[in-house]
């Protein structure tokens, strides 16, 4: 059975099974049906087989989006693991919820969501999280409220080895009724002009935004952003800056900065370049593609050259976002 993956590489499964209901996943688990090795996948957006896969598959369909508690001032939540991202984004929209419209358009479905701790534009998903419900290989529920989560940048609990026994099945949001939006990030107020903002506008200049930038997987196979924006601290960054005052950088705190692998990997004159069937895309140098028949191996390679070059020129390791399987 083919693995569903945006990169649009043609990788098979030994065994690929879904469930729509936590029962299902637990008549599974009992029917031994999971065996060694097993993966859990969302929408295959932020993989990267370089192989068949000689495992099962586990692939989660579990919907709906309910409505826990409300007030006034917030409501919460309950969203089924297999929701696609985007389709809860929009139902937000809709409902009048913020919170999540700046993440409109990523690619990938609610569950993995959490794992992956995904973020864009000033908003990262563990901000509007409150619990995210799993259920492991043994058959055993747990609650993980958001502290205990681990989120960091694209990061969480849930991507541990010893966590790739653990199932998300629902991911419990807390959204705010009061109007608030989050525009700071780069060229939003600039998009907006001066539009008055709510939250259908805003979802469309994100959306505009991203697809400006980012290609379409149906017709570009790609896995957003292929690495992580590298954080170092204060010293280093202060003596690439004298070297390159117009790099772009983010503050997280007062010794650790953020520097856009995008701009060090166009600075390395990447952008648009291939390496075989695999190239940098033109718009956006943080993204690889799949220019037609590429391998996992392709990608891999063309990684490796590029990785290379932002050692040798900006003395920086940079790390895939991606994940390799
Ligand atoms: N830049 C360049 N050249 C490039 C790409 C970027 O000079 O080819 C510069 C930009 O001009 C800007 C800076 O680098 O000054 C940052 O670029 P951008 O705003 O496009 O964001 P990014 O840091 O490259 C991150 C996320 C994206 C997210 C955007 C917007 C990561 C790994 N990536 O990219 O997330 O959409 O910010 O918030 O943190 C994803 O994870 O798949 C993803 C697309």
């Amino acid at each position: 059975m083919k693995i569903p993956n945006t990169f649009g590489l043609d990788v098979e499964a030994a065994v690929f099974l879904e469930y729509d209901s936590v029962e299902k996943l637990e008549e599974l688990i009992a029917a031994g049906r999971i065996t060694s090795p097993y993966l859990h996948i969302g929408g295959g957006s932020n993989l990267l087989f370089t192989g068949d896969y000689e495992g099962v598959i586990l692939h989660s369909r579990i919907g709906g989006i309910e409505v826990t508690t409300e007030d006034k001032e917030t409501v919460r939540v309950r969203v089924g693991a297999g929701v696609v991202w985007d389709d809860f984004v929009a139902y937000c929209v809709e409902h009048g919820w913020y919170g999540t419209e700046n993440l409109s358009l990523i690619p990938g479905e609610v569950g993995a969501s959490a794992v992956q701790n995904i973020g864009a534009y000033g908003v990262e998903v563990k901000d509007l999280i409150s619990s995210v419900e799993t259920v492991n290989i043994q058959g055993v529920k747990r609650v993980f409220q958001v502290d205990e989560c681990g989120y960091s940048y694209r990061n969480s609990i849930f991507k541990r080895p010893e966590m790739k026994q653990v199932f998300v099945t629902y991911v419990c949001f807390r959204l705010s009724k009061k109007e608030h939006y989050t525009l700071d990030y780069g060229t939003i107020r600039q998009e907006l002009e001066d539009c008055p903002v709510d939250l259908k506008t805003l979802r469309r200049v994100i959306i505009r935004i991203r697809e400006s930038k980012l290609p379409d997987p149906k017709v570009l196979g790609n896995a957003g952003s292929f690495f992580m924006n590298p954080v170092v601290p204060r010293g280093v960054f202060e003596a690439l800056q004298k070297q390159y005052p117009q790099m772009p950088f983010y503050e997280l705190d007062a010794d650790r900065i953020k520097i856009p692998a995008g701009w060090m990997i166009d600075r390395c004159g990447w952008k648009g370049k291939s390496l075989g069937p695999a190239a940098v895309h033109d718009k956006q140098a943080l993204v690889l593609v799949n220019r037609g028949g590429a391998t996992g191996a392709d990608i891999v390679a063309l990684s490796d050259a590029v990785r290379a070059s932002v050692r040798e020129k900006f003395g920086i390791d940079i790390h895939p976002e991606v994940n390799f399987i």
